[in-house]
């Protein structure tokens, strides 16, 4: 079992995932809705399929997965993740992902991601972070670009062809980034 910490930020925190059935409810509605859709290519979710998902999630040490709060509510409003082992790029890096569920183009994912990215550079002491993001997906390549994240390949996606970048950040572009303090 893991224990994963709160990490405090202005406006948001993350954090543990809620283990309530109201909470997978709310899970499932982000990732059945349009934006998540389209942003990550899943869909049609149960909320029993939404439960198994997060609970293997859970008990996967290889899965670092945080809720993340609005902080004036204490209300879950997406989620950002580590994920250990992924096999479709050529090192041994962590990859990362976000969903902002609720409450986005508010500024919650940038510090919902630098939260993260601090824990995993800092605390976990990774050198270098990877992501996969689709092509036409503009609103989460800006994010990843804001944050420094540099594009280093384009490919198709095997499960259904999309073109996907390949992104990657090492902890010394985050921390040459001088403009915020996490
Ligand atoms: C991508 C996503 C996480 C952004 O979260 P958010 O909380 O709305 O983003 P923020 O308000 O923190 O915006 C941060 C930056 O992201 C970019 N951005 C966010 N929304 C954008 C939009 N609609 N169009 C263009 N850029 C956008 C901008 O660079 C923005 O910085 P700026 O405000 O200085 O221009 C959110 O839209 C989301 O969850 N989408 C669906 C899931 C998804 O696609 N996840 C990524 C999978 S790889």
């Amino acid at each position: 079992m893991k224990n994963l910490p709160i990490i405090k930020g202005h406006q948001v925190h993350i954090g543990p995932m809620p283990d309530t059935t109201e909470f997978y409810e709310i899970y499932k509605s982000w990732l059945n809705s349009e934006r998540v859709r389209f942003g990550i290519g899943d869909a049609d979710y149960t909320t029993e399929e939404v439960a198994e998902m997060l609970n293997t999630w859970r008990d996967d040490p290889g899965n670092l997965t945080f809720c993340v709060y609005d902080s004036a509510s204490n209300q879950p409003i997406g989620d950002v993740c580590l994920r250990y082992g992924v096999e479709e790029y050529d090192n041994d890096y962590p990859e990362t992902a976000i969903m902002i569920g609720r409450n986005f183009g508010q500024g919650n994912g940038y510090e919902a991601m630098r939260l993260l990215l601090n824990y995993a550079f800092n605390e976990l002491n990774y050198p270098q972070i990877n992501l996969s993001v689709y092509e036409d997906n503009t609103p989460a390549v800006k994010l990843y670009e804001k944050l420094g994240f540099k594009k280093i390949k384009l490919q198709n996606d095997e499960t259904n062809g999309r073109s996907e970048y390949v992104m990657m950040l090492t902890k010394k572009d985050f921390f040459s980034d001088t403009g915020y303090d996490v």
